[in-house]
């Protein structure tokens, strides 16, 4: 029995076939804890260029 991939959705809700392609690896998410993020309350990396560093 050949393997079927289940459906992945992209952030708009739309469906994609599986292909077997990796479309994110990386799952992690952040807080913004410096204030400088654009997409609040998530972290976007604009911590470095304030020079936040956490304490
Ligand atoms: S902690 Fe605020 S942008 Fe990363």
């Amino acid at each position: 029995m050949a393997f079927t991939p289940p459906p992945v959705m992209d952030t708009d809700g739309c469906p994609h076939e599986g292909d077997g392609e990796t479309l994110l690896a990386d799952t992690r998410m952040a807080l913004c804890r410096c204030g400088a993020s654009e997409s609040k309350p998530l972290c976007d990396g604009g911590h470095t260029e304030m020079g936040f560093e956490a304490g």
